[in-house]
């Protein structure tokens, strides 16, 4: 399924993937990075309400987590490498076991972000050893961080009997490198390391095989020029996020023509906006991406109300801002988008 297209009409010439249909709709999607937390109830609640606007996608990530998150009781979870590089504690993929079934009766795929510059940053197993620089510039830490992607793509499901990498049916895709890789760093610094995602997606590329119908893409960083980099064969779909609004200008999309971005406001500092404004610019973003043709993903559906902590983007579920979000996913899925992703959706 490997199908890179050049799209007409585009003034930029950026590397582009996935079949360039005409008569494809467009998705919304969500992201949830605590998601392996929720207890079946809470994700009940989720799922149940994500259903009901269409979203097809949602985005989890694997790092562990203590304690509650965003005011959402969860059930806590070490990381998949807790103490030692390569020695796995697969609890996290288990909980994920059980969420991508309930997703899938709610017609959900998962796209599962391997690891978060977040966790890096913030000392998890990688980050004390290596630090935020080292880790994309060294042997060792690639070597290491690969055998990681090949543990996750290898995992059993524990009820289904098949590893991850062949559930198409349940996995949208993998985020082959990180949440937002070597953001801190700065565009130079990405653009010098761009190697860094393309070897991690070839090594994922290599485990799904060519035929496989999960997608492999890459995991955003700052804005629009920052998120656009790699030009890689094994990348199958390039995402964006972009915290500044004016990379959400159709034009602006058009621009690089991708998927994914995150309907916030800057970067990555932010308070709480009052609620006419916040529902005015998810109905005007979004249709704006929409207009571009490329399917975006929230950050995040919270399925209890919003608790406005800092870096306040979320939407609970029943919340103020709910019935806009609901009505500019259910757009989304009206809307034409450039690249066909339906064969990879429920
Ligand atoms: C993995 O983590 C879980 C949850 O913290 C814990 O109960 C379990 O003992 C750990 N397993 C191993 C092998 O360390």
């Amino acid at each position: 399924m490997k199908m890179k297209s050049f799209v007409p009409c585009i003034t930029t010439a950026v590397a582009l993937f996935t079949t360039f249909a005409l008569a494809a709709n467009s998705f919304a999607g969500s992201n949830l990075y605590y998601a392996a937390g929720l207890s079946s109830a809470t994700r009940g609640t989720l799922l149940d309400a994500l259903q009901g606007t269409g979203v097809k996608v949602l985005r989890v990530w694997l790092d562990g987590q203590s304690q509650s998150q965003k005011g959402t009781t969860i059930d806590p979870f070490p990381d998949l490498e807790p103490v030692t590089i390569g020695t796995y504690n697969d609890t996290v993929l288990e909980r994920l076991d059980d969420f991508m079934i309930d997703a899938q009766a709610h017609g959900i795929k998962l796209l599962i972000s391997m690891h978060s510059f977040n966790a890096l940053q913030a000392g998890d197993i990688y980050g004390q050893i290596y630090g935020t620089g080292y880790f994309y510039e060294q042997t060792t830490p690639q070597q290491q961080f690969d055998a990681r992607l090949e543990h996750v793509l290898n995992h059993v499901h524990t009820s289904l009997g098949k590893p991850w990498k062949q559930l198409s049916d349940y996995i949208f895709a993998f985020e082959a490198s990180e949440n937002e890789a070597m953001i801190g760093k700065g565009q130079q610094y990405i653009e010098d390391h761009q190697s860094w995602q393309c070897d991690r997606a070839s090594m994922t590329k290599s485990v799904l095989g060519d035929n496989s119908d999960i997608l492999v893409v890459t995991g955003g960083e700052c804005w629009m020029d920052e998120s656009v980099q790699p030009d890689c064969d094994a990348l199958d779909v390039i995402s964006i996020h972009a915290y500044g609004a004016g990379d959400f200008a159709t034009s602006s999309i058009q621009t690089y023509l991708a998927i994914s971005t995150r309907e916030n406001d800057d970067c990555p500092t932010g308070g709480a906006l009052d609620t006419n404004t916040r529902n005015s610019n998810i109905k005007t973003w979004a249709s704006q991406i929409d207009a571009a043709g490329v399917p975006w993903l929230y950050w995040q559906i919270i399925p209890n109300a919003d608790p406005h902590y800092g870096y306040d983007y979320e939407i609970g579920v029943g919340d103020a801002s709910w019935s806009p979000f609901q009505a500019a996913a259910l757009a989304a899925g009206q809307a034409t988008a450039v690249f066909d992703y339906s064969e990879y959706l429920l």
